[in-house]
């Protein structure tokens, strides 16, 4: 049989539309704002369908924007042949099968680069900014800068499993290194972790978008990880803090979601000592809603002791030796001892608060992948602010990329991740690049192969 075709649009007026009770979709304030805008940019695209006792089968959120409108009518389809079980599987089928189409991530970029590029608000296509910074990496032609200075095999990463072999409380031994699958909120985890030692530095990015919760009015959420996260970090009284945040847009303009956090770091005794811009190379194309294209982010440097950087940057003059010619010169001409004369320039210098280290041109959105660093970033921050063998504390792990750096700088990594998708990305990872140390789990004493044989979960090729 030919499937049915509606034979007619009606206009209704909003008030003979009655919302289904049992609807299991949910429409928050931010996204009905998000429809109301759209149907005042394309028109109204889509009829609210109702069954024949005028009771809404798909489009309770466009009920919700026209009256946000204020409209008069608005176009529905009666669908009066729907059986009683069809009509209430139909509520959950109209939802969900839109939710299982894919995207093709290069032809999206590529539509959105060109909207971008003829000044279209991209907020009307309904991708949050941070999923549009996702997805609007430099393309690749863009990228060729950042792929000829040179690109870090270390930073190739397996894809987050659906299946984890990994679960909440899993404390990892990977080489020198130790990474808990748990909450870096809860004391008893971080101890766990710790296992008596104290770290000399702390370099973490934490998470942001989704965390950021403004829809409620606030960054209430944020707010609470970011003081239960640092109200219990292990760190010496010399300890160095350095936390990386990026600029998050919202009506319109920048918000400074950092200053509570910043105020209440202050308080519990955590000076402001440094603040760096992460230069993070080709940025987005073109304008980004009006703006420059962002292309950095920052890193906040707390102590409560200050502590040298270490020499790391080599410097461009190294080995040359200043005569009575070079330096500098007293009144009288003459070129003194302090100036180094007759010294060579030394091998290295400190950096400068400008970090350039390239981030990666491709992250996905189907992967909700957290950003990840660069190996290059939390492995510049170790070497300059701790030294060889020490212990650095990464709270928010993601997918391992501290304790591939901690392991090239040779420092000793202790980090917590919560989601156990991430822990078995960051022990796959490690596999890969360091196949000869193994992973083994905290006290049962097996291999991270030998879990899976046992938890009956597959470990993917990578
Ligand atoms: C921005 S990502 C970090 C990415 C990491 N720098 C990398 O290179 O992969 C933040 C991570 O923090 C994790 N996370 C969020 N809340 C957490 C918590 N309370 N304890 C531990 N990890 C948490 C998230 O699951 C996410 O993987």
């Amino acid at each position: 049989m030919p499937p049915r075709l509606p034979d007619a649009v009606e206009h209704w007026p909003p008030d003979r539309l009655k919302p289904y009770a049992r609807n299991a979709r949910t429409h928050d304030d931010d996204q009905v704002a998000q429809i109301a805008a759209s149907i005042v940019e394309f028109g109204w695209t889509n009829p609210i369908l109702v069954d024949a006792e005028g009771s809404i089968v798909a489009g309770h959120g466009r009920l919700l924007a026209a009256r946000k409108l204020g409209l008069d009518t608005v176009p529905v389809v009666v669908l009066d042949y729907l059986t009683p079980a069809q009509r209430r599987a139909y509520v959950i089928a109209d939802n969900k099968l839109a939710l299982n189409a894919g995207w093709n991530e290069e032809v999206l970029a590529a539509e959105l680069h060109a909207l971008n590029g003829a000044g279209f608000d991209l907020a009307l296509t309904g991708f949050s900014e941070a999923e549009l910074d996702a997805l609007m990496a430099p393309l690749d032609d863009e990228a060729e800068d950042a792929e000829s200075a040179g690109e870090d095999a270390d930073d190739d990463m397996p894809a987050p499993p659906r299946e984890p072999v990994s679960r909440n409380g899993d404390l990892w031994k990977i080489g020198e290194h130790r990474l808990l699958c748990g909450d870096s909120m809860d004391a008893s985890s971080v101890a766990r972790v710790m296992n008596g030692e104290r770290a000399a530095l702390v370099f973490t990015s934490p998470p942001y978008g989704n965390q950021r919760d403004y829809t409620t009015g606030g960054v209430g959420d944020w707010d609470a990880l970011m003081r239960g996260v640092f109200t219990a970090l292990p760190v010496t009284e010399a300890g160095q803090v350095l936390v990386n945040l990026g600029l998050i847009h919202r009506d319109n303009e920048w918000q400074p979601y950092w200053r509570a956090w910043l105020d209440w770091m202050r308080e519990q005794g955590w000076r402001r000592f440094g603040l760096y811009v992460w230069d993070q190379g080709p940025g987005l194309p073109g304008d980004w809603n009006g703006r420059l294209a962002p292309a950095f982010e920052l890193v906040f440097h707390f102590n409560r002791k200050a502590r040298k950087p270490n020499k790391i940057v080599p410097c461009k003059w190294a080995g040359h030796v200043n005569d009575a010619h070079g330096g500098i010169r007293h009144k009288d001409g003459h070129v003194g001892e302090w100036t180094h004369a007759g010294q060579g320039v030394q091998e290295m210098r400190i950096p400068d608060n400008v970090i350039r280290i390239t981030r990666h041109k491709a992250r996905g959105i189907e992967t909700e992948h957290p950003a990840v660093f660069p190996v290059a970033l939390p492995e510049f921050v170790m070497r300059a602010y701790s030294d060889e063998h020490d212990i650095v504390y990464e709270p928010f792990a993601g997918s391992g990329t501290s304790i591939v750096a901690a392991q090239r700088a040779d420092r000793r990594a202790r980090a917590i991740e919560l989601a156990p998708e991430y822990v078995d990305v960051a022990l796959r990872r490690w596999r890969k690049l360091f196949p000869d140390q193994p992973v083994i789990l905290d006290g049962e004493g097996q291999t991270f192969e030998a879990v899976a044989r046992a938890r009956g979960v597959a470990i993917p090729d990578d």
